[in-house]
């Protein structure tokens, strides 16, 4: 393992007022994302729409690095650039998600494992080869009466902890995915408990396995009501408690928070990570977005299949992008909508 080539990725992805565009939506999720808007899945279409974000003019003044996933990483815009060139050209950084997606984890009540770990090593000298630099393994945990339990918690970790290991050998920097799902009518004070314990357990593991904390970044939830709760929190309460939480468990060697949005609308990500710049001016970390839908839902949303909406969509991302930079220091204000 080099120490010095992951941080020099980190660092690059970690740029002050810079996020991740995550668009490594599986086939199965982005024919959902296409169906919405009907518009066919097919490799051309996802390649048409994932070129149209990727060229956006501007993009890397805010965003740092994309998260691809595996069919992207090989194609090719329709002048025949690699995507993978257009981004580095660019100065922003490929990634890709490693994971194979969910199963049901044995001995539980449904709740789920994430699967992968097998040939992983030697998928990402061949995903090294083809340019990326970074990767993501995605956990997640349901929240009810008894969930998760003990065991969810505890494989998971082990495994976000075994696969970040892994990819710190081959000179690859791990984004290490928790996410608690918004889910269900839990109360924010619930969520705050279950994401504590979740994150403390993930950083045991990756403690156990030899994780270089220099060398990763975090991409957490924010600590939320869940979406059916009669008593949804404001915004400063969702900036102050993840905040605590973070707080107590994230050690400060751990260069970038990264936050997912998980279903949050694209207005409200972008306010709770501002409100929680205005309550802490100096953090140990970086903190930023690795967004997908909260980047992508409006240019979608205009994109609709068609070549002609192209420049409308790609302002857009371009705005959301912005938005959320400013977010990063808590400039961001709701009339700039
Ligand atoms: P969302 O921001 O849409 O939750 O996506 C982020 C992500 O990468 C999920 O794994």
């Amino acid at each position: 393992m080099s120490l010095a080539e992951l941080k020099k990725t980190v660092l690059e992805i970690a740029a002050r007022g810079k996020g991740i565009l995550a668009a490594d939506e599986s086939s199965g999720t982005i024919a959902k994302r296409f169906a919405a808007i009907n518009v066919e899945s097919t490799e051309n279409s996802r390649r048409d729409y994932r070129e149209m974000l990727f060229t956006t003019h501007g993009l890397s003044d805010y965003i740092s690095g994309i998260i691809f996933y595996d069919e992207t990483l090989g194609q090719k815009a329709k002048d025949g650039t690699p995507l993978v060139d257009i981004l580095r050209k660019n100065n922003i950084v490929p990634g890709i998600k490693v994971d194979t997606g969910l199963t049901v984890l044995a001995g539980t009540d449904g709740e789920k494992v994430t699967q992968g770990l097998d040939g992983l090593a030697q998928r990402l000298v061949t995903y090294k080869e083809m340019g990326a630099r970074f990767a993501k393994w995605r956990a997640v945990f349901n929240i009810s009466a008894h969930k998760p339990s003990v065991l969810a918690i505890d494989t998971n970790a082990n495994l976000l902890a075994r696969y970040a290991a892994i990819c710190q050998e081959a000179g690859i920097v791990p984004i290490v995915e928790p996410e608690i799902l918004m889910e269900g009518d839990h109360s924010i004070e619930r969520c705050k408990a279950v994401t504590e314990e979740v994150l403390h357990t993930v950083f045991h593991h990756l403690y156990k396995n030899k994780v270089v904390l220099e060398g990763m970044i975090l991409k957490p939830s924010m600590v939320t009501a869940g979406e059916d709760c009669p008593v949804q929190a404001t915004v400063e309460q969702v900036a102050a408690l993840t905040l605590e939480v973070l707080l107590r468990t994230v050690p400060a060697a751990v260069p970038s928070i990264n936050f997912l949005s998980g279903g949050q609308s694209a207005e409200l990500s972008t306010q709770h990570l501002n409100e929680m710049h205005k309550l802490m001016a100096h953090m140990p970390w970086n903190l930023s977005f690795s967004y997908g839908r909260a980047l992508q839902a409006p240019s979608l949303d205009i994109w609709r299949g068609n070549q002609q909406n192209v420049p409308a969509a790609q302002t857009a991302l371009h705005k959301r992008s912005k938005l959320n930079s400013l977010a990063c220091f808590g400039n961001y204000h709701g009339h700039m909508e």
